[in-house]
């Protein structure tokens, strides 16, 4: 017999996108057209359940097995990195973690800086690479004012188009890492369903294979 599969999804664009690639690989998700306010769909064959949560609840869902897959950014998985297996790379959802300040922040002076972010493990696994102690303050969002208004010297966050930045006086210092949206997966689902590899291959094969630069 057929086991039902649950999927959760990142709410909102990745969940969109996320919907879209598997109507191209070839399933009938018309039952999640009309969402309403519903975050539970269950497909009328019963093969199928979504789950529309947000981000970081992604993890903990396909963590605690209530979810088999999950479709959630890389900045998600970056800070939150275990109970799960990342399976594919879904190509789309692109942007960058990136370090950014004012024009007047100077990346090699040799003061202790103060990082302003939501990411604090990325920030403090950048800095730790570079061998380079910093101070980091999280904060929950808005974070493009930090160094305007001197909370912090710099900060790390997610770039997508730039405009964000631009429109409070910021500008780029250097780029973290590539973000796209990621497949993931509980271990036991995995081992214990056939029907998530069965998933899994569908996917791969309509995932564009195009790996998009730093912009
Ligand atoms: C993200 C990020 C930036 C913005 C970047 O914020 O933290 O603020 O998007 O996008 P852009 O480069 O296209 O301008 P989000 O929309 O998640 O809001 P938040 O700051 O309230 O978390």
């Amino acid at each position: 017999m057929t086991k039902q599969l649950t999927i959760a999804l990142t709410k909102g664009r990745i969940e969109k996108d996320a919907v879209a690639l598997l109507e191209k690989a070839g399933f009938d998700l018309s039952f999640m057209a009309d969402k309403g306010r519903n975050l539970i769909f269950e497909s009328p064959d019963k093969k199928f359940r979504f789950l529309l949560v947000k981000a970081p609840d992604v993890t903990t869902y396909v963590r605690h097995g209530v979810a088999d897959l999950g479709v959630v950014g890389k900045d998600v998985l970056l800070e939150h990195p275990t109970g799960y297996l990342e399976m594919l790379d879904l190509n789309f959802g692109l942007c960058k973690f990136s370090v950014a300040s004012t024009p007047a922040y100077r990346p090699n002076d040799h003061k202790r800086k103060r990082i302003a972010t939501k990411y604090p493990t990325v920030a403090r696994d950048f800095f730790n690479q570079k061998g380079e102690d910093v101070e980091i303050i999280s904060i929950q969002g808005s974070v493009e004012i930090a160094p305007v208004i001197g909370l912090a010297d710099a900060i790390v966050d997610i770039v997508e188009t730039g405009n964000t930045l631009v429109a409070n006086g910021l500008e780029v210092f250097e780029d973290i890492c590539r973000i796209s949206a990621r497949l993931i997966v509980n271990k036991a689902s995995l081992k214990n369903k056939p029907e998530v590899l069965d998933l899994i291959h569908k996917i791969e094969t309509v995932v564009g294979d195009k790996e998009v630069p730093f912009q």
